[in-house]
């Protein structure tokens, strides 16, 4: 542990930076990619942070809420996914968060976070996605956010976290354009309700995921297979997004609103063209498809072209629909968890013919972590999108957590992980980016589609469901008190 990157590893990422030369700016230098270079990345560097920086953690409704049906919630696509038996576990109870959030208040206090984000489950408001309404779930939310702002917490509320009702998924969801008109009406009754005290709004967590693994590849909810369904989802989605911020504007609620992007970087193998193309080509449609129609009104060229190319459908962006999706927002959100490789390969992933390299071994715990990855592109957003101010609304580790005989769950590799990627922020911002915010994924243990997950900062036994603050949150609960963050 706490070992700098080897040489090899940095002259990987040296090269892949050089090699994006056409694609970072100039001012990106191989330089900024290495995370040796960076002073913060030393295992002994003490990493500062302004006191109005921002620290938190996230969930998201499904995953820990349960209670799937409880005091008039209407079927999600979730619920039918699971029940299905589409997974090895369902949400139906995992830590039960609806019944036992006033205890839950009090370890987000424990853990001295600033701000909360979660999700509203849509079908707790609007059981069947549009009226009538369910009284017992707005309450729900109403007093989740009174007592965190009691505490002393901000709420970042996600509108839509995944969980379509299924009465809309019924009307065709997302690629039936009349959802965009439901989604308004539920973000209305929203912001009329909780407006006064939510402070950051996120109208979608991960479109990428909702339209490509929803209605692409058929690995999440709802499943289905057809590419051309999935380009049309992101044009109903965008314009969704467009609509709520359009209504936060008109009904002057006092917080913030943003979007949600999973975003990673992808580099480029080798520095020749063909390299530089496909990584470019994966960068672009995983960022530049979402980013691009709301920082600059359009679908990025290279993609949509090489969309057509394959014979699909590429929603056409009326000047009706730009002006909509273009509505200035106030900051982007981003889920940061990795970084890839890329290499041009016409037989590799269609339609973007490009094949994932597998990483390299490298004295860090696990090849898959790159905080280098994360400093390059959140310079990258800062000059692609003007400058934007960022949050980073996820940012965690996965690994196989237990309570030992002494009760304390000794999770350091989180630590490090979270350390590493903390260093990589304080890079970023010193270079500029106007980062504003850094939240762990996750709270606590939760459903992680499909199966329980172990990224939280407090362990859930899902069958007693008692809590524990793992040593993570104890360290991170301490950096937070200080805005200050050191290996332990
Ligand atoms: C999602 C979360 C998920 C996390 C970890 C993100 O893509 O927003 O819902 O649990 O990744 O897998």
């Amino acid at each position: 542990m706490n070992q700098h990157p080897t040489s090899r590893r940095e002259f990987l990422v040296e090269s892949a930076v050089l090699a994006s030369g056409a694609v970072l700016s100039p001012a990106l230098r191989a330089s900024d990619a290495s995370p040796a270079k960076s002073a913060y990345a030393r295992p002994e560097a003490v990493i500062d942070f302004p006191d109005d920086f921002l620290f938190g953690v996230a969930s998201a409704a499904y995953q820990i809420e349960g209670a799937w049906n409880a005091e008039g919630k209407g079927e999600s696509i979730w619920d039918r996914w699971s029940h299905e038996g589409r997974g090895r576990v369902t949400g139906d109870v995992v830590a039960d968060h609806y019944h036992r959030y006033r205890d839950d208040i009090g370890l987000l206090k424990e853990l001295g976070v600033k701000i909360y984000r979660f999700s509203i489950a849509w079908t707790r408001i609007f059981p069947n996605g549009r009226g009538p309404l369910n009284p017992a779930g707005l309450a729900f939310y109403k007093d989740l956010v009174r007592r965190l702002k009691e505490a002393g917490i901000q709420p970042a509320v996600t509108l839509y976290h995944w969980d379509l009702p299924q009465a809309l998924e019924d009307e065709g969801g997302w690629t039936n354009p009349d959802t965009a008109v439901h989604f308004e009406a539920y973000a209305r009754l929203l912001f009329h309700e909780l407006g006064a005290d939510v402070s950051h709004w996120i109208t979608f967590n991960e479109p990428w995921v909702t339209a490509f693994c929803g209605y692409w590849l058929g690995s999440k909810a709802p499943g289905k297979k057809d590419f051309n369904s999935a380009l049309g989802a992101i044009h109903t989605i965008l314009r969704s997004h467009g609509r709520a911020v359009t209504a936060f504007r008109e009904m002057e609620c006092p917080g913030r609103i943003g979007i949600t992007l999973d975003l990673f970087l992808g580099l480029p193998a080798t520095q020749s063209p063909a390299d530089q193309r496909a990584a470019e080509m994966i960068n672009q449609s995983h960022h530049g498809w979402f980013a691009d129609p709301i920082f600059k009104g359009a679908y990025p060229g290279l993609v949509a072209d090489q969309y057509r190319q394959h014979g699909y459908a590429v929603p056409e962006m009326t000047a009706a629909d730009r002006d909509l999706i273009q509505q200035p927002i106030d900051f982007l959100g981003l889920n940061y968890f990795n970084s890839d490789t890329w290499r041009y390969d016409p037989k590799g992933w269609a339609p973007y013919d490009a094949t994932r390299v597998e990483p390299e071994e490298t004295l860090l715990l696990n090849p898959d972590w790159r905080p280098d990855g994360l400093a390059l592109l959140l310079k990258r957003l800062h000059r692609d999108y003007a400058g934007t101010t960022i949050f980073i609304t996820e940012n965690g580790l996965e690994s196989a957590d237990y309570v030992n005989h002494r009760g304390e769950v000794n999770d350091d590799a989180r630590i490090e992980y979270i350390y590493r990627h903390l260093a990589a922020c304080r890079q970023a911002m010193d270079a500029g980016v106007k980062l504003k915010g850094y939240m762990v994924w996750s709270f606590m243990d939760d459903y992680e589609w499909g199966e329980f997950g172990r990224m939280g900062l407090v362990h859930v036994n899902f069958k007693t469901l008692e809590r524990t603050i793992k040593r993570s949150g104890t360290w991170y609960r301490d950096g937070i008190a200080r805005h200050r963050f050191a290996l332990p």
